[in-house]
This record gives structure tokens, C-alpha cells and sequence, in this order.
């Protein structure tokens, strides 16, 4: 039985073929409308969220399966003092397959250490968030067509942002990706990212603080929010929650085919006049979010892809 925890839990063939078979549910959905019948996928969320939860909860419906689950940690036995590895043994006898979403890093790994289902991490701590960078890695192929050879900059709180950590992660794997990672000196890639996954992988990146110089640098602009309920202090949330807004005069500066990713909810960190650009693809994203997640859960309960 197989989870996804980590992006590297698959190799790049194995997302590849995953984002193969989003593509093809992406131009076919009818033909992938009944393959999970009788399926069901609990969502458990011990944390907010509504663009993951209900994507899941879109993918699996999508496929001809059900859900079941909580979206709060005071709606379920959690509440009462219940550990996730009990949690999870329990689900385990309601459902096929498992998403979970929780504030402490590494608890989707105990999850899975306990569960006779497979256990998705939609989202532990600050840690990583693997289903939000299948969505990242498939909307980049979509729109560049390809998965290799471009400068990526990400921009914003690199320290506790998760989504940033999942997608750096899997996209040294592939030839030619350098990244700009554009944050105040306060909001850096922590020292295992920096350390153990760039540099020990040779990859070619530089740490700034401007993102108007590296603007024309980019083939993708991935902007994310200031994490608030990962600061230990207001003050410093509040200092630093407005370090980058992209604006039309920004988006000037970039190459006419660069395309603007976020993993939402934005706050102020994309002005609602950049919506407007044609190079601003963060609700295509979320419509990608969809396909790779129903081709996650088919992967994971090892679902026949129908001719
Ligand atoms: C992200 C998350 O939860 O880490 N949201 C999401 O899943 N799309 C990003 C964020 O909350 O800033």
C-alpha cells in the first residue's frame, strides 16, 4: 500500500505518468466519471482550509466516489484528546482512502504508520504540502509545456510557507531549474531546504530581498502568503505582511510569457488588478488542483485507467 507525504515519495516517471493521466482527465472527464464507484474518501482536517478540502472532496465526487470527514479539530474526537494514530485506525474501517491535513509536522506520517488506507498529506505544519505541488508541477507542464530549463522565483514567507517547501523539493529532480527566492531576511527557505535539498543537489539558486530586480528574470512567478498562524508574534506578522505586492507596474517588468502561480488564499500580496493579465494563472491552478488530485486518488487505490 502506497501513501503520498512527501512529493519524492513518487519518482519523476511516476509523476509523470500522473500528470499524464491528469491530462487525460482534464480532456475526457465523462470517460473517468464512474472508476471510483463505491469508493469512499475521508477528508480529515484538523486545520482550516477550503480550497484542498473541497478539491478532494470535487476529485473524489468527480470520480463516482463518496466522502466522509471533519473540517475542524474541535468537530472531531480530537476535541476529547483522541491521538491521530487512533484516529486513523478508526477511519481506516469507514474508508478506502484518507486525506489529511493537520498544524504538527510529520503528522500524516504517523497517520500512515497506523492506517490500512492510503494516507495523503494534504498539508502538515510548515512542513510540506505534496498534493498542492502535483498542482504547481501540472499547471507549469500545462502552460510552458514543459517541466525543466526555466528560472522559477518564489516569493514571499519561504520560511513557513509549506506549499514552497513541497515544490522545491520535487522540482530539483528535474535538468535546468534554477530558482530566485525572493523574501525579507526573516522569511527565508529553512536551513534543511537550503542545505540538505539545494544545495546538496547542486542546484543553481540566489536569496534576494528585491523582487522588482528579478522580475525579468522569470519564467514563473509563484507568490505566496505571509504564513500569520505559523508566526510566534503579531508584531512581526504585521511587519512583514505586506514586504511584496505584485502590481500591474511589477508585472511590466516580466517576460511576456512568464505566468504568476499561487496556491491561494491571497491576501495582499497579488493586487486584483493583476487578475486581469493573461500571465496570471492562479484560478487555472485551482481547476489543475482537481484533475491531479482525482488521478492521486485513482493512482493510490490502484484504479484501472478505463480505455
Ligand atoms: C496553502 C496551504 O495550506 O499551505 N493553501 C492551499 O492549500 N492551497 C497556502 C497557504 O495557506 O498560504
Amino acid at each position: 500500500m502506497r501513501h503520498m507525504l512527501n512529493p519524492l515519495d513518487f519518482s519523476v516517471e511516476e509523476i509523470d505518468r500522473l500528470l499524464a493521466l491528469a491530462t487525460d482527465i482534464e480532456h475526457n472527464p465523462s470517460k473517468y466519471a464512474h472508476v471510483c464507484d463505491g469508493k469512499k474518501l475521508a477528508t480529515l482536517f484538523y486545520e482550516p482550509s477550503t480550497r484542498t478540502r473541497l478539491s478532494f472532496e470535487s476529485a473524489m465526487l468527480n470520480l463516482g466516489g463518496s466522502v466522509l470527514g471533519f473540517s475542524s479539530a474541535d468537530s472531531s474526537s480530537a476535541a476529547k484528546g483522541e491521538s491521530v494514530a487512533d484516529t486513523i485506525r478508526v477511519i481506516s474501517c469507514y474508508a478506502d482512502i484518507a486525506a489529511m491535513r493537520h498544524p504538527k509536522e510529520g503528522a500524516a506520517l504517523v497517520a500512515s504508520q497506523y492506517s490500512r488506507i492510503p494516507v495523503i498529506n494534504a498539508g502538515d505544519g510548515g512542513h510540506q504540502h505534496p498534493t498542492q505541488t502535483l498542482t504547481d508541477l501540472l499547471t507549469i507542464r500545462s502552460l510552458t509545456g514543459r517541466l525543466r530549463d526555466m528560472t522559477v522565483g518564489l516569493c514571499g514567507d519561504l520560511k513557513f510557507g509549506r506549499t514552497v517547501h513541497s515544490l522545491i523539493n520535487a522540482m530539483v529532480r528535474y535538468p535546468g531549474i534554477r530558482f530566485v527566492l525572493i523574501s525579507p531576511d526573516e522569511l527565508r527557505v529553512p536551513s534543511y531546504i537550503h542545505e540538505d535539498v539545494l544545495k546538496a543537489n547542486h542546484v543553481e539558486f540566489e536569496e534576494v530581498n528585491n523582487l522588482d530586480e528579478a522580475m525579468s528574470k522569470l519564467d514563473i512567478l509563484y507568490m505566496t502568503r505571509v504564513q500569520r498562524e505559523r508566526f510566534f508574534n503579531e508584531d512581526d506578522y504585521i511587519r512583514l505582511k505586506d514586504s511584496y505586492i505584485l502590481d500591474k507596474k511589477k508585472m511590466k517588468l516580466a517576460k511576456k510569457d512568464m505566468f504568476v502561480l499561487h496556491p491561494l488564499p491571497r491576501v495582499n500580496e497579488i493586487s486584483t488588478e493583476v487578475d486581469k493579465d493573461p500571465r496570471a494563472a492562479y484560478f487555472k491552478q485551482v481547476q489543475y488542483g482537481v484533475y491531479v488530485r482525482m488521478a492521486l486518488i485513482m493512482t493510490l487505490l490502484e484504479v484501472e485507467k478505463p480505455c
